[in-house]
């Protein structure tokens, strides 16, 4: 085994992710990084001692940072860095409203990442989720390959289980994808849903579909809402740690991810929700489907208001 993960962020998106990889027992180090004295430490230790338990070699390192950069040595020779550093919502408060905020705390993480694992890919999941990602590859000057961020497998994660409750059919049964933005202009694309391979449409009615596709829209706010405090991070570490295993794999997978668009779908210049190919370089290549007219435009639309926003975090 080689290969090294770090995640930067230790709260409970940040220590699932590092536990999922770890688990996956597919690189030596994964390095869980936090600037909460103690706390990556902590939890790398016990991550450490359930080992022998669930059966895996890999080593979590527990590093303490400071916002000048110091512990960052710990991160040196990382294949792939997850940046969770930031916020989370707080009941009633939209994504965007964490911009400023964690546009702050992600530049400093992105700029001591790019100093200290100037070859890694990074997968950003903080939010908002588009805008982070580009402010990330501003601030790493890294090539727009190896940025990308974290939202449509966890949007397709949740589309595909409220079709699965609704119908009650197993998971596994059930396609689904949405593109777009991870957040008011999230783009659910119907037409490639599938149930045992054969169109939604065959098996809800175009009014319940839409429920599910707004209850999607919705997903992160609804957890929030009953969570009170923090935001969800079962399935977002799932989906960040899917992405990390392709990278590390270098395996080809086809993914919804938040990569850099230019020119795909006659859209220039965004970071925006796609399909892409993913391996050791990063986004391989954005990979385009077919998409109605009416999805179309609505992925058009997301860019638009995306890109006015990533406009803005540069300053920030
Ligand atoms: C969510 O949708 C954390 O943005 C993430 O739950």
């Amino acid at each position: 085994m080689a290969g090294k993960v770090t995640v930067v962020g230790a709260g409970f998106y940040g220590s699932t992710t590092a536990q999922r990889i770890a688990e996956y027992n597919i690189v030596d180090t994964v390095v869980l990084t936090d600037i909460l004295e103690g706390k990556p430490e902590g939890l790398a230790l016990d991550l450490n001692q359930s080992r022998s338990i669930e059966g895996f070699e890999t080593k979590v390192i527990g590093q303490t940072t400071t916002i000048d950069g110091q512990g960052y040595e710990a991160i040196a020779g990382s294949d792939v860095v997850v940046i969770t550093a930031g916020l989370p919502r707080k009941p009633g408060m939209s994504r965007m409203d964490l911009i400023e905020t964690n546009a702050k705390i992600v530049r400093g993480v992105a700029e001591n990442v790019a100093k200290h694992a100037p070859d890694a890919v990074i997968i950003v999941v903080s939010n908002p989720l588009d805008e982070m990602t580009a402010l990330t590859q501003i601030a790493t000057q890294f090539p727009k390959n190896r940025v990308m961020g974290q939202a449509g497998m966890l949007d397709t994660a949740r589309f595909t289980h409220f079709v699965a409750e609704e119908l009650n059919v197993p998971v596994a049964s059930v396609k689904t994808l949405t593109l777009g933005s991870h957040g008011d202009t999230m783009v659910p694309v119907p037409s490639r849903c599938t149930v045992d391979g054969k169109p939604l449409s065959d098996f809800l009615s175009a009014e319940k579909i839409e429920e599910l596709v707004v209850r999607t829209r919705n997903g992160g706010a609804e957890v929030v809402a009953l969570l009170k405090t923090g935001s969800a991070y079962y399935a977002p570490s799932a989906a960040a740690a899917r992405m990390a295993k392709a990278v590390i794999e270098d395996s080809g997978a086809v993914m919804p991810v938040c990569a850099w668009v230019d020119g795909e779908y006659g859209i220039e210049g965004v970071y925006l929700g796609v399909e892409a190919e993913i391996g050791k370089v990063g986004i391989r290549r954005v990979v385009e489907t077919d998409l109605t007219a009416s999805e179309l435009e609505s992925l058009k639309a997301a860019a638009v208001a995306v890109r006015e926003k990533q406009a803005d975090v540069k300053d920030l």
